[in-house]
């Protein structure tokens, strides 16, 4: 896709991914993603917004039921898109490939959205205290943009689910937190000026957003539960603003 730009009094022509406008007066990186062209910068002319990717597993709906909620919190600041994504299931028998659009939900993340995004969100159902496979697996697909430093100093957040309160969902925000670090992200937390984080009877930790989904994985977000991962999504906007000026 090409596109024409006008970036302060310089035509900018975008034809790729990313786009680095270098002038005095505009300093700015953008992309192209789902068509929408996602820029930083004064030249007014130019921006659209900073596109904020949030991009989670979930067979049950309980990490998913926090996506939507996160991206709530980041499309309430002016200035932020939230584009929500997942990923695919992994395979035990290697040949077997999903197509490249899901059926139904959200599409499948790319390597060029992450690249530029302004920020991301990361959210994985708890696995044994662990992150799940295909959120591992999608991890371990992002060497080139390690090896770029493509997410150097770009915010990120995490959230899970699970089905018991105790059931390690710290232990899996803090592993998924470990390879962000590794690509240079600015991690988020939920500080404790957030009310829920005292208040809460089910999920919501100071790590990240999470929900307790019960036994046979049914229960609703509570509402403290929705209310700080709102906040994280609004915590993790603004961060991705701040950095971005
Ligand atoms: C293989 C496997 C391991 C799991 N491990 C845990 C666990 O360690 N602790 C826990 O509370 N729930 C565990 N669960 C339950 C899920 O975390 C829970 O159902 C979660 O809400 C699923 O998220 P989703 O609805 O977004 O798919 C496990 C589920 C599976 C399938």
């Amino acid at each position: 896709m090409g596109v024409s730009t006008n970036a302060g009094n310089k035509q900018v022509s975008m034809n790729g991914v990313e786009v680095a406008f270098q002038s005095e007066n505009v300093g700015v990186t953008g992309c192209i993603g789902d068509g929408t062209i996602a820029v930083n910068s004064q030249n007014k002319e130019a921006i659209m917004s900073l596109p904020i990717l949030v991009v989670y597993y979930s067979l049950g709906g309980g990490t998913r039921h926090l996506a939507d909620e996160i991206a709530r919190g980041i499309d309430s600041i002016d200035g932020c898109e939230a584009w929500l994504r997942t990923v695919p299931k992994v395979s035990a028998v290697s040949e077997a490939t999903a197509p490249q659009i899901p059926p139904q939900g959200a599409p499948y993340v790319t390597l060029d959205e992450l690249q530029c995004c302004g920020a991301l969100a990361l959210g994985s159902p708890t696995r044994f205290g662990n992150m799940a496979a295909p959120v591992k697996y999608f991890l371990d697909g992002t060497s080139s943009l390690w090896l770029s430093g493509s997410l150097i100093g770009k915010p990120a957040c995490v959230f899970t689910s699970s089905n018991t309160q105790h059931g390690g969902q710290e232990s899996t925000l803090l592993s998924m937190m470990l390879p962000l670090l590794h690509h240079g992200m600015l991690l988020c937390g939920i500080p404790f000026s957030e009310a829920g984080l005292a208040h809460t009877q089910s999920g919501g930790t100071p790590y990240g957003a999470s929900h307790v989904a019960g036994a046979d994985n049914q229960a609703k977000l509570s509402r403290d539960e929705a209310a700080l991962a709102f906040a994280q999504g609004q915590r993790l906007a603004k961060s991705a603003l701040k950095l971005n000026r």
